[in-house]
């Protein structure tokens, strides 16, 4: 489209926005926290080192996860557009279509198969409620789930309904409203299932695997999965903190909302890992060092043994789904609502035509998640089903790219200069000025290479990560 610069803020009309730092906060910290920080941050750092992990971990949020937060945000607000939009801004060229489209695309496919795990989510917390603690903690209960083709996709369009709901009623009303709410309700969720865990019996020895380095289990590995963890985590790359950024007012100090962004979620983070691990050794006991490294399967399988052994099983699965659930919803809220303002920004749509049209993809591309475990199960993407080829190309290959994209927009068009501009026009210090700029210089894109270089390989069975 030529006519593409016209968006509903060059017409005139005024976009939307947050109405302050905390709804900024509230709605990134709530994009932020997610699935990643409860099924996968847990396992990972099981698997990698331990307390190791964790230094590592929090090392690059305060350094790579930092610099990429901050970027986005002065992008977006700078430009107070999408995506696409925002890197245009900075240049017509072929490469800043690409950055631009390529930020604006992953959450348009991330969005569908996070939902279709939402749904299962979903389903394990009505199970629990109907008093299932037995069947689901059964050795079959998630196989025989996920391999019934209307089940998975009457509980992924549940949650897809929830998401697109919450879009409707827009940023203020919605995505804001929602969020202000729900991030509460997680921390406070969270801490009672952390207690729950860690006064089983025998949960000693859990809290101390996690906070005690495993040296044995230190690698390259550790500090790669740490990383990519991170960026998955914060919802960096994926052009979502550009969209909110456009979406924060410019009396908002970007450094102060950030830090709390990171500090909320990384709370989460380890609180997941308190909830879980210590759970893992109170019903496994020496095993469970090996069961923590089943991965992925651990929420949706080793969570509901634990449960159903234990006592208060039914109520503490019922929270732990609903927190679950809100962690979930949250981000998918975020994803969509990237998607979503892309539509409007690019193709000039309004804010219910958008968000219709963009629903209708996002069904399809879900149900073919949702149906790749059971109907679809013979169709494989370079050995995947649906739901793990969308993972992986988004995550491992795409967002790596994305973040180059953005650092390199940041080097060559915004500049350090205007970066700081933007951080401190409301007043306020740029605190961490040496550690960002160094950071975007000199480490961010050679580490974003070794991240795709190594996913990439690990995907192709080259190495194991
Ligand atoms: N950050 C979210 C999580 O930890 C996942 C996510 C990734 C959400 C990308 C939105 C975009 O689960």
């Amino acid at each position: 489209m030529s006519n593409t610069e016209t968006t509903a803020v060059d017409k005139g009309e005024k976009r939307a926005s947050f109405t302050g730092r905390i709804g900024y906060v509230m709605a990134a910290a709530g994009s932020a926290i997610g699935l990643g920080n409860i099924w996968r941050f847990p396992y990972l750092a099981a698997k990698y080192g331990g307390a190791v992990f964790l230094i590592v971990y929090l090392i690059s949020v305060y350094t790579f996860g930092y610099v990429l937060i901050t970027s986005e945000t002065v992008i977006g607000r700078k430009t107070k557009k999408s995506p696409v939009g925002a890197f245009r801004h900075f240049g017509n060229t072929k490469a800043h279509s690409f950055g631009g489209w390529i930020n604006a695309i992953i959450p348009m496919l991330i969005a569908p198969y996070y939902s279709v795990i939402g749904g299962w989510v979903l389903y394990y917390m009505f199970s629990y409620m109907q008093g299932q603690v037995k069947e689901l903690g059964g050795d079959n209960a998630f196989t025989n789930f996920i391999s019934s083709g209307t089940s998975v996709e009457f509980w992924f369009l549940v949650f897809a309904v929830c998401t697109i709901a919450v879009i409707f009623f827009g940023v203020q009303n919605g995505v804001e409203r929602v969020s202000k709410v729900l991030l509460p309700v997680l921390v406070v969720l969270s801490v009672v299932v952390c207690i729950y865990s860690c006064t089983r019996p025998g949960a000693i020895d859990g809290i101390k695997y996690f906070f005690i380095p495993q040296m044995q289990n230190v690698s390259w590995m550790t500090f790669v999965t740490a990383i990519g963890q991170m960026f998955y985590s914060l919802s960096c790359a994926m052009g979502i903190l550009i969209t909110y950024g456009s979406y924060m007012k410019r009396d908002v100090s970007i450094e102060k909302s950030t830090t709390q962004v990171e500090f909320f979620d990384t709370l989460i983070a380890v609180l997941a890992g308190l909830m879980i691990i210590p759970a893992v050794f109170a019903f496994y006991g020496n095993d469970a060092s090996q069961t923590l490294k089943a991965g992925p399967s651990l929420m949706f399988i080793t969570m509901p043994k634990v449960f159903g052994s234990m006592g208060f099983g039914m109520a503490i699965g019922i929270v732990f789904f609903l927190l679950v659930f809100l962690a979930a919803l949250t981000s998918s809220i975020s994803l969509m609502e990237s998607a979503v303002s892309t539509f409007q920004d690019e193709l000039g749509m309004s804010r219910p035509i958008a968000t219709l049209t963009y629903g209708g993809i996002y069904i399809v591309l879900g149900t073919l998640s949702s149906l790749g475990f059971n109907v679809l199960g013979n169709v494989k993407l370079l050995g995947m089903d649906f739901l793990d080829f969308f993972d992986f190309i988004t995550n491992s290959v795409m967002m790596p790219i994305a973040a180059i994209a953005i650092c390199l927009l940041v080097l060559r068009s915004v500049t350090l200069k205007g970066v700081e501009d933007e951080v401190t026009y409301d007043g306020a210090p740029f605190r961490r000025k040496k550690v960002y700029n160094f950071v975007v210089k000199y480490v961010c894109i050679a580490f974003l290479v070794i991240i795709l270089v190594s996913s990439v390989l690990n995907a192709f069975g080259v190495i194991h990560m």
